[in-house]
Parts: C-alpha cells; sequence; structure tokens
C-alpha cells in the first residue's frame, strides 16, 4: 500500500487545456487532446492493428489523469471490427480525479460522451490500491491502481503487449520516469511489448533502453518534432 492519496484539483489553463498547478503542466497538448492520444499513444504502438486477430491485448499506462488515452482506446476497439476480445487496461494514478470533475473535464470531447459516463459510472472510491472496473459488457478490464507508481507498480500483474508512458514532463516529474520504475514497468510486458510517449529526453530514453526497450524517435504530435517509441528486445 502507499501513502495517503492526493485527490486532484480540477484547474483548466487559459486556453481551457487541463492543467495540474502542483506539477506545472498541462494534461494533454494543447494542439487537441483526443487527436494527440490517437498519435502518439495508440498509433505509437501500432494500434488498432496490432490487436486485431487476438483473443486478449493488455495495455499498461502511467498515468490515467482525465481518462482520455483511455477513453481514446475503448473508442477505437469497440469500433474495430477485426478487435481482439478481451482489452485489458492497467492504469497507475497517483492523484485521481472525484467523479464530477471527470465530468466537467470530459465534458470536452463530445465524441466519448457514452463511454465517459459508463466510466464514470463505474468510478471507484478513491483509496490507495488497485480497483478492478468491468466495463463494456466485461470484454473492457480496467484496473485503476490509485498511488504512487513507484511503491505500486513492484505488488501489480500485469501482461502489457503496448505501454503508455504519460506522466507529466520528465524535468517537472522525474519520478514517474526514473530507471527503476521503467524496470518496473519492463517486469510487466508480454514478448513484443511496445512503448510510446511524446517525450524524447535524454534520461526518458536512457531509462527505458536501460529497462530492455530498444527505442527509435517518430514525427510527434502537432508542434512537438518528435516522439519516442519502444519495443522490448
Ligand atoms: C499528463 S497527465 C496524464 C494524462 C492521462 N494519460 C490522460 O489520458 O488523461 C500525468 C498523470 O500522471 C500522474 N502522476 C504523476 N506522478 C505520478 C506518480 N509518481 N505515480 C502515479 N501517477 C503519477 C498525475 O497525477 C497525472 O494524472
Amino acid at each position: 500500500m502507499t501513502d495517503r492519496l492526493d485527490v486532484a484539483p480540477l484547474a483548466f489553463g487559459p486556453d481551457g487545456t487541463p492543467v495540474s498547478a502542483a506539477y506545472g503542466d498541462v494534461y494533454h497538448s494543447t494542439a487537441g487532446g483526443p487527436a494527440q492520444a490517437r498519435h502518439v499513444f495508440l498509433g505509437g504502438n501500432g494500434l488498432p492493428a496490432r490487436w486485431r486477430g487476438r483473443a486478449r491485448f493488455g495495455i499498461v499506462e502511467t498515468g490515467f489523469g482525465l481518462g482520455l488515452n483511455f477513453l481514446a482506446t475503448w473508442q477505437a476497439w469497440r469500433d474495430d471490427v477485426e478487435a481482439c476480445d478481451v482489452l485489458d487496461y492497467v492504469a497507475f494514478e497517483k492523484h485521481p480525479f472525484r467523479a464530477e470533475d471527470l465530468g466537467l473535464a470530459q465534458a470536452a470531447w463530445p465524441e466519448f460522451a457514452d463511454l465517459a459516463a459508463d466510466l464514470r459510472a463505474a468510478w471507484p472510491a478513491l483509496t490507495p490500491g488497485e480497483h478492478p472496473l468491468r466495463l463494456a459488457g466485461g470484454r473492457l478490464r480496467l484496473v485503476l491502481v490509485f498511488g504512487d507508481v513507484r511503491t505500486m507498480a513492484p505488488g501489480v500483474t500485469a501482461a502489457a503487449d503496448a505501454f503508455y508512458l504519460d506522466g507529466f514532463s520528465p524535468a517537472k516529474n522525474p519520478d514517474m520516469w526514473s530507471p527503476e520504475v521503467c524496470a518496473e514497468l519492463s517486469r510487466l510486458g508480454a514478448p513484443g511489448a511496445t512503448l510510446a510517449t511524446w517525450s524524447v529526453a535524454g534520461s526518458v530514453r536512457r531509462a527505458v533502453q536501460s529497462a530492455g526497450f530498444a527505442v527509435e524517435k517518430r514525427p510527434g504530435f502537432a508542434g512537438k518534432r518528435q516522439m519516442l517509441v519502444g519495443a522490448l528486445a
């Protein structure tokens, strides 16, 4: 178990992008949240193609935030007639939002309205530990791991085919991108697991490489020149 949970306060920047005052960073690209999710996290992990024809596909995310990447993934999976039967999604989150604040923020994404409502209806108590949720008639298995990824990851079991690395900026939140965290994530990776993140910081590249991922840079989303993808060697 971890230290006490600090619930995230919902706040927006002048352009309407959700921001964290504590971390001095935005929750998603100011150039568009859903499009960033699809370009960086789905596209960077070869999704939806890689889950096609499989019985099960696993995703692990650091951190869950407003659920934007999760909702974009759920929508792509739901709309893909060739998608795997079961989608397992494990997400770490140190500062979860209250359901009502999720609702306010998720109102910015009408394309996810039905899925977001289902997520909020299943939203668990904000207590430290693992919260398994069953969505989409039980075929979408979401495990929310509330607490610090550094202390929680060693106790988690998962078989991730894809990692979404979406902590705040490594310069502002180095804890989340440490070599120790990356090694724990690597332990949760299935053979051939891939990763994607918008950060190409040298510290991030070195941490994931030391955890066994071969990495390469790809064109980034919107204004960003590059993003990082990787695969377990
Ligand atoms: C950029 S936001 C994630 C946005 C999210 N992926 C989405 O789709 O809405 C980064 C998240 O990492 C969480 N976080 C920061 N440090 C953490 C830590 N040490 N362990 C777990 N979560 C952490 C923050 O609370 C925040 O929700």
